[in-house]
């Protein structure tokens, strides 16, 4: 049984001798206060002291949520950077031989390393080949790879000559890489010949070959070579990564940057078909990513530092790449799968490379706790200081096997809230200082005062349980939704005006301990992936047996969220017995290998208001396993097809 209100004390070894903001709970109320009293100056102050500015900027916050339609926020408006000098250069200056990049391949104990000047020497040259393909300051390109070293000096080197880089998730399909491609206009795309993932091939170039069939902005392919296989080549358009990199010069001066020039580009899900593509800026985002990075996770020098997520995701761009290099340390990235070869494989990465830090999310914990302890304990953690998840909410369970196996109740973990959106993590435990509850992601970071509102958008002081919003701006916000601002506006601002809306709900408990509950909106998080409702909608009508169909989450074990789809046939075409196959093959090919369907089941039709509207609340019960709870069903257009939706629900 788990006790909700159970409080883990902070373990003696991660509280002591923490070189950083906030060593103790009193501590962190002291920052917090002052960060209210003068946010502009905390921010300048922060961003001065961890950020390499070539101007330093003067001003703080501009603009406010009030008027967000008409001006974008802006943060350190006034200053000028290149975020790779903060990232590279001056660790080549403070300690060149520092291991900046420890790389863990598909393989055990394949792979390599490289040090500050390696991965200086590497982007520098990487950019040169870019800027010889024709990548100008401003200018797109797609990032579609691997868990490579070579993924994140193209990110670092994109940024070096101030194009904005958008990183495609390797599991997304043609459609979807085209469909990104073709909205921020990409003049290259870089990629590989086959990925690496748990003993498994994926047909990068492949799939980019598909992609870029109809895609006029793509001027050039470059491709890094991860394996022998042979992969389909234009001679015009492709080029090898091998052979444009390694006779680049290494000296390539960085282009200078506004504070607000865009960094990246990041397509996420949303209540619609059509993912937006957040923009994050060089500044503020920089100095998000830094600032959360060192003090959530209590980084100390010595730290060796891994997230195994993967860099096509937020987490990757924050807390594999931006987050840990601005800080100078030693970051971890991982090809494999938590699985391959066995359920061991995290812990053996622990013992051999002797990590401190280790940051997952909730979905691998709990497929790892169902193979037993063994796996675990068969290898050495003595190292491990701070446990770290993201991406969904974790069930108190998990947690505890978490903390009490993986950790033997020494080290403090953090259950991180954030997002896409957010650019950094907003509430959260900090290692060394707070102590956590089970399922808890605690405290606001300072500077974040989330709200809740109930459903009456009034706003919730104290506990209670409501709509998580924000109420004041920070500085590593998205700024916009590229090439849509109105969209930015209508999601995030409009409907809790002029709050921040997050898409969440959350419970605050009467010692303000934060407990997320999860997506309130049409999006789905299924094993820390997150999908759009209507893109799974948007690809299953597009099927010629398929005349409607309704997508709903349902709780799921492992992952969290399962995927339940209710589909109405064609009129004249029956249910044959490969349909479910052909589904799951439709939203493979417009989503990515992700995107499945646990659960079908074909309706007589989708309940429905006389409006038309489709009652969703009635197939989330029935999905849920709750057919008891559809409550008032009267106002359906038709009655009766509830009872048929009730009598043929589907389990796993
Ligand atoms: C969910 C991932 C509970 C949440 C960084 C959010 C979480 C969505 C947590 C964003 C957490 C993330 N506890 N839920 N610690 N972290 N989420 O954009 O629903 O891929 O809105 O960013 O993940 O997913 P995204």
């Amino acid at each position: 049984m788990t006790d909700e209100t159970r409080t883990y004390a902070v373990p003696s070894r991660v509280a002591e001798g923490s070189p950083n903001l906030f060593p103790s709970m009193d501590a962190y109320r002291e920052v917090s206060q002052d960060v209210k009293n003068d946010p502009d100056a905390f921010w300048l102050g922060v961003t001065k002291d961890r950020i390499a500015w070539r101007k330093e900027p003067t001003i703080g916050l501009d603009g406010s949520f009030h008027d967000i339609a008409k001006n974008q926020i802006s943060w350190f408006g006034d200053g000028t950077l290149n975020i790779t000098e903060s990232c590279i250069d001056r660790h080549v200056d403070a300690h060149p031989d520092k291991v900046a990049i420890i790389w863990e391949g598909d393989e055990p104990g394949d792979g390599r390393t490289l040090t500050y000047r390696e991965l200086h020497e590497e982007v520098c040259k990487t950019a040169n080949a870019l800027r010889e393909l024709g990548l100008k300051k401003g200018e797109r390109a797609i990032i579609y790879m691997g868990m490579v070293p070579e993924a994140a000096i193209a990110m670092l080197a994109c940024a070096r000559l101030g194009a904005v880089h958008s990183v495609v998730f390797g599991g997304f399909s043609a459609e979807a890489l085209r469909d990104r491609i073709l909205d921020c206009g990409a003049e290259i795309v870089i990629t590989q010949d086959i990925g690496r993932r748990g003993g498994r091939d994926i047909p990068l170039k492949e799939v980019t070959v598909q992609a870029t069939a109809a895609t006029p902005s793509v001027k050039k392919v470059l491709v890094y070579k991860r394996t022998n296989t042979e992969v389909p080549w234009d001679h015009e358009r492709d080029v090898w990564w091998h052979d444009a990199v390694n006779s680049a010069s290494a000296d390539c001066p960085a282009v200078e940057c506004a504070a607000e020039d865009p960094l990246f580009i990041l397509y996420t899900s949303g209540s619609t078909g059509k993912p937006k593509g957040l923009v994050h800026t060089c500044g503020g985002y920089l100095t998000w990513a830094s600032f959360t990075h060192q003090e959530v996770f209590d980084l100390r020098d010595d730290d060796v530092y891994a997230c195994v997520a993967d860099v096509g995701w937020i987490t990757g761009h924050s807390y594999i790449v931006y987050g840990p290099l601005a800080n100078g340390a030693t970051t971890l990235m991982f090809e494999s799968t938590p699985l391959y070869p066995d359920a061991g494989r995290y812990w053996d990465v622990v013992q051999r490379h002797k990590v401190t830090v280790f940051y997952t999310a909730p979905t691998a914990i709990r497929a790892l706790a169902a193979k037993g302890d063994d796996f675990v304990t068969k290898y050495d953690r003595s190292s491990l200081r701070v446990l770290g998840t993201v991406g969904e909410p974790i069930n108190p369970a998990a947690w505890e096997w978490y903390y009490d196996v993986v950790g033997e109740g020494r080290c403090n973990i953090v259950d991180t809230w954030w997002q896409t959106e957010t650019g950094g993590i907003m509430i959260t435990p900090i290692a060394c200082a707070t102590p956590t509850r089970a399922g808890s992601a605690t405290f606001p970071m300072v500077g974040i005062e989330p709200i809740l509102l109930d459903d009456e958008a009034r706003r919730i002081r104290g506990p209670g349980e409501g709509k998580l919003c924000v109420e004041f701006p920070w500085p590593g916000m998205a700024r916009t939704v590229w090439g849509d601002h109105d969209r930015y506006v209508g999601t995030y601002f409009t409907t809790y005006k002029p709050y921040y809306f997050t898409g969440d709900g959350c419970r605050r408990d009467a010692q303000g301990y934060h407990w997320i509950t999860g997506r309130v909106d049409d999006v789905l998080n299924v094993s820390g992936h997150r999908m759009g409702t209507a893109e799974f909608e948007s690809a299953l009508v597009s099927a010629e047996a398929v005349a409607e169909a309704a997508v709903v989450g349902f709780p799921h074990d492992i992952k969290g969220q399962g995927v339940y789809a209710y589909i109405v046939l064609q009129p004249g075409v029956d249910a044959s017995d490969s349909i479910e196959a052909e589904l799951k093959q439709v939203c493979r090919t417009a989503i990515g290998a992700h995107a499945v369907v646990d659960l079908f089941q074909i309706v007589p039709g989708l309940p429905k208001t006389r409006s038309g509207k489709v009652m969703r609340r009635i197939l989330r019960k029935v999905a849920e396993g709750e057919p008891e709870k559809l409550g008032d069903v009267s106002t359906l257009a038709d009655p009766s097809v509830v009872d048929a939706i009730v009598a043929g629900a589907k389990k796993l």
